[in-house]
């Protein structure tokens, strides 16, 4: 249990006030059905994927009730988003950009100093929102996905909730 007053308690304060709830295993199913609405079908986690990812050391998720979920993960100073996905008629309002800051400020009060992700390089949307979040490319993996596309390997630091 995170310790009331602690940094990560009164970040995810924060967010729940917004109105982003913390997804824990009993969410697999909301989680993966928001997935599966965002991504191909061959490309969609379910429910068992969902919980596992949640069960990884330094996992956590936030969900949005409209539409939208983001799961990461920290381990040591880094962070990593694991997916981020917004429904298809929830898109274009400001929720994968709102996830993505949940996320990154949460990794932040759990000690993370960096995040990293990793995108489709024809992935548009997903480019610019992480590119005005701050992401940077500074890898490529050639070919990773079944489609052919590239990863791209971007990287963003992670600053104080209260720095300048
Ligand atoms: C990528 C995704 C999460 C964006 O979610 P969203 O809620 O529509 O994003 P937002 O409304 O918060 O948009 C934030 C910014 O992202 C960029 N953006 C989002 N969708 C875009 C689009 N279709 N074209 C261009 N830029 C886009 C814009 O810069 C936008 O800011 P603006 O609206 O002020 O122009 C959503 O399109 C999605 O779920 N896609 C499928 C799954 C996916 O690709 N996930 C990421 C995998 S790495």
């Amino acid at each position: 249990m995170t310790p009331a007053g602690s940094a990560a308690g009164i970040v995810a304060a924060g967010l729940v006030a917004a109105g982003l709830v913390a997804a824990g295993p009993a969410h697999a199913d909301a989680l993966a059905a928001i997935h599966q609405a965002a991504f191909p079908p061959d490309a969609a986690w379910g429910p068992q994927v969902m919980a596992l990812q949640l069960g990884l050391p330094g996992a956590f998720g936030w969900i949005d009730p409209r539409g939208g979920m983001v799961l990461a993960r920290v381990a040591a100073d880094e962070a990593e988003i694991l997916t981020l996905a917004v429904a298809p008629d929830a898109r274009r309002c400001g929720l994968g950009r709102a996830l993505l800051a949940a996320a990154m400020v949460t990794a932040r009060g759990r000690g993370a100093r960096k995040m990293f992700l990793e995108v489709a390089s024809l992935n548009a949307p997903a480019r610019m929102l992480y590119e005005r979040a701050g992401f940077a490319e500074v890898g490529r993996r050639r070919r990773y996905y079944p489609s052919g596309d590239d990863a791209l390997v971007l990287r963003a630091d992670l600053v104080a909730p209260d720095a300048p």
